[in-house]
């Protein structure tokens, strides 16, 4: 299949999400690889992208499913994940989303706090079941990452506090539809100091020997994703260096016998896979700048905005000497602006703009602001 470069997009309407499903497979065929050395098993986080041809693919290399409401899990159930591979993670959950997670009978309930438990619990009850649970606690390690997507800092709110974990021992000893199986962790998102992992190794090491000096023995370990991609150089460094990550892991981290370990990794996966298309509307001459308007915006890839993050643009149409330009959307507000003094070929009205890495966390976090129409997917090939 030709690339998006190498396709003629005239009479495409735009703007559009394009999906390599080649990338995605040679990015899924790296993982499953890597991770298969050391007997690992990854969950796919479909909250990074739920469409159904990614999870249909992502499901055919054997991965599980991580979901964070009741909708993700039904959307893993009917793309081919088994209810056996699903775990259902989330700092509220809502009675309706866990007695559909109830029903599917899922692998693991990740539990967050104290209540959480005890609802959880009664809703097994009535259903006569008893549910598989894994703490997720808190590990105080800094992701060194954004802080909106920092998530296992004691001041964040998710998971279980270490100096909480005493009541709750207790607690679950009085909640007999509970069946603790494991401990979860997760720290953050777009984690690229790979030393962050070190860090949580050695802190997972530690909680471990506090739960086996009291006697238990957890089957499950769950180290969650993070793992970061580079945003800069999509085309060059389009795979993760999963071999890298995977084997900090299994230079320092304590694994028991017989004991399974477990990761989360969502952005890793799909990021590069995505690009974002648009075409510019207007080029508006400012005083001090030049705008290139396009048909996307914020509606369609909140990232810049969100988190000021980067996303390399490119100009698919235009070979002309560069020039700078601020790329904006066309939403009435001023933070709908993707990226300011961008170096471009001279850029013109309808050129077609590629907007990177755009895989993850971009057509889910869509919204219709503005009354915007739902931007379509296109993929490369079936
Ligand atoms: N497990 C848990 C419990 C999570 O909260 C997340 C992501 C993942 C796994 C997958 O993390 P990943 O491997 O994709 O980094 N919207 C933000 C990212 C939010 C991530 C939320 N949690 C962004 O666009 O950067």
């Amino acid at each position: 299949m030709r690339n998006l470069k190498e396709q003629n997009w005239n009479g495409t309407p735009t703007p559009f999400y394009y999906y390599d499903l080649d990338l995605l497979k040679q990015t899924l065929e790296t993982a499953s690889t890597e991770a298969a050395k050391y007997g690992y098993h990854i969950h796919y986080a479909l909250k990074a992208n739920s469409n159904e041809p990614i999870l249909k693919l992502i499901q055919q290399y054997g991965l599980g499913a991580d979901c964070v409401s009741g909708n993700e899990i039904k959307q893993a159930l009917a793309n081919g994940f088994e209810a056996s591979q699903v775990v259902f993670a989330g700092v509220g959950k809502s009675d309706a989303e866990i007695k559909i997670a109830l029903n599917a009978d899922i692998f693991c309930f990740n539990c967050e706090s104290v209540q959480e438990l005890e609802v959880l619990n009664e809703l097994a009850q009535q259903h006569n079941q008893t549910a598989r649970i894994a703490l997720r606690i808190n590990p105080n390690v800094n992701a060194n990452t954004h802080k909106y997507i920092t998530t296992g800092l004691e001041e964040n709110k998710f998971g279980i506090n270490t100096w909480e974990l005493p009541e709750v021992l207790n607690l679950l000893k009085q909640l007999p539809n509970l069946e603790l199986i494991g401990i979860h962790f997760h720290i953050g998102s777009q984690i690229t100091d790979l030393q962050v992992f070190e860090q949580l190794c050695v802190r997972v090491n530690e909680i471990q020997q506090g739960f086996r000096d009291q006697g238990y023995h957890l089957k499950h370990l769950n180290v969650g994703g993070g793992l970061g991609v580079d945003y800069y150089e999509p085309e060059s460094n389009a795979i993760p260096d999963f071999a890298a990550y995977f084997a900090i892991f299994n230079r320092l981290l304590q694994v028991q016998p017989g004991q399974v370990v477990h990761y989360e990794l969502g952005r890793a996966l799909v990021a590069q896979c995505g690009t974002l298309v648009s075409r510019v509307l207007y080029i508006k001459k400012g005083q001090k700048k030049n705008f290139a308007i396009l048909d996307a915006g914020m509606t369609e890839l909140i990232r810049p905005m969100l988190y000021q993050a980067y996303h390399k643009i490119e100009n698919l149409s235009s070979h002309l000497p560069e020039q700078t330009y601020d790329v904006v959307g066309p939403i009435c507000e001023s933070s709908d602006c993707f990226a300011q003094n961008v170096p471009l070929p001279e850029t013109h009205r309808h050129d077609v703009m590629a907007i990177r890495t755009a895989g993850a966390y971009a057509e889910v976090m869509a919204s219709n602001y503005n009354l915007r129409e739902k931007a379509v997917a296109i993929y490369s090939s079936n």
